[in-house]
């Protein structure tokens, strides 16, 4: 009989053939990835419903590791409505970076990879599937169409240039066409005001380390939106803040994005950011969601187990506790996924269904989706 081995734990041998499998399939999605003159109508496709920015349909983005595949996404799907802000929660791990970096094909290639499903994004005149598009039109998309905030602002600038330049690169990439370099540096100079920089022409000759974390953030802000991009995706925007600069910033975001009419993708574990901020809200659980909604209904009515816990976690002023709640146990390992619920193993409030397949999303109202076997008996013909 074979001696137990530690969990995940592969020979030599093991890996080699994971990772040989690996490539084979890695190099075909990169083959088709790279490929040169591909018609765009290879990659043009609908909306469902042409008022949203964005539709993710049942994507699925994995990460082909040599210790087995990580199904990182796994059959997301929900969409940005134009003008509106989405709010993304979820645990630590459960894929909402890379939903995001999906929607930019960002992902670190060649082993994170979109596997299946669509990205659906609206361009006005016409509709790109991004989980089909080569990376040549990519380039067109990112910045002009689609720009991200990260979460750190120290990593996204460059320490070697001065601010105004790094702001003017993004502008002469992306909308630079027919412009001289004062009408360039008039623009930067203008996106600084609009973030709220007070001594911009100071500002503007400055290096990323003469800034505040505040400041930097700002600056950031303001090359994601140098090219009134569609939709903007920000990633933990203020995590690293302190709470009166999280306030103006979200302020500030919020006020940018009506001015241009676009879309926001919010990221976030702040649940009180995302009550502030969002008009719709996603809740992601190990790869996928598991509940969505208006932002009232999640917050006045949390359905799915993972979601009320998620509440109950949440501290409240004024409210006496002993200690905060927090969901018992962790995470299933990414790389080997039960067949059941996800949740199951750390949920108190399993009915016997829960033995089951992972359970399909259920109607709670036209808006509100909970994928949850408490909620079958509300199944349309059930
Ligand atoms: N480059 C990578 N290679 C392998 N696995 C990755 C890679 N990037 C992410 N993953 C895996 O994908 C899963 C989802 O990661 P992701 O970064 O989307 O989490 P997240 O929800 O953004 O978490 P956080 O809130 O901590 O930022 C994790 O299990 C992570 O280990
Ligand atoms: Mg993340």
């Amino acid at each position: 009989m074979a001696k137990k081995r530690p969990e995940g734990y592969l020979t030599a041998r093991e890996a080699r053939k994971i990772s040989k499998a690996n490539r084979k399939i890695t190099n075909e999605l990169e083959k088709k990835r790279k490929r040169k003159n591909v018609p765009e109508s290879e990659y043009t496709t609908q909306m469902k419903n042409p008022e949203n920015a964005v539709e993710f349909d049942d994507l699925h983005t994995y990460f082909f590791t040599d210790a087995g595949t990580v199904k990182s996404v796994d059959g997301v799907s929900f969409e940005v409505p134009i003008g509106k802000t989405v709010g993304v929660v979820g645990e630590s791990g459960c894929g909402k970076s890379v939903t995001s970096l999906s929607l930019m094909q960002l992902l670190q290639r060649p082993h994170g990879q979109i596997v299946s499903g669509e990205i659906r994004l609206n361009l006005g005149d016409k509709v790109y599937d991004i989980a089909k598009a080569p990376q040549s039109a990519m380039q067109d998309i990112r910045g002009n169409q689609v720009s991200m905030i990260f979460q750190e602002p120290m990593t996204s600038l460059n320490p070697v240039f001065r601010i105004g330049e790094q702001i003017e690169e993004v502008i002469e990439l992306h909308d630079g066409e027919g412009k001289t370099k004062e009408d360039i540096k008039a623009r930067t100079i203008e996106l600084l005001e609009q973030v709220g920089i007070a001594n911009s022409e100071g500002v503007y000759n400055m290096f990323p380390h003469e800034l505040s974390g505040g400041m930097r953030q700002r600056i950031v802000i303001a090359m994601a939106l140098a090219c009134n991009p569609k939709i903007i995706i920000a990633d933990e925007p203020t995590t690293a803040l302190d709470v009166t600069i999280q306030a103006q910033i979200l302020d500030l975001l919020r006020n940018l994005k009506d001015q241009i009419n676009s879309s926001i993708m919010l990221i976030t574990h702040d649940l009180g950011v995302i009550a502030e901020m969002a008009d719709y809200v996603v809740v992601m659980y190990a790869g996928r969601v598991v509940e969505k909604g208006t932002a009232e209904e999640i917050f006045e009515h949390p359905s799915h187990p993972y979601t009320i816990g998620l509440m109950a976690s949440k501290p409240v002023v004024g409210k006496e506790v002993d200690e905060l709640y927090s969901i018992p146990g962790k995470v299933p390992n990414p790389i080997n996924m039960p067949n059941y619920c996800y949740f199951k193993d750390r949920c108190d409030r399993c009915v016997e269904a829960c033995n089951g397949e992972y359970p399909c999303e259920i109607s709670l109202s036209e808006t509100h989706k909970v994928s949850c076997y408490r909620y079958y008996d509300q199944k349309e013909g059930k």
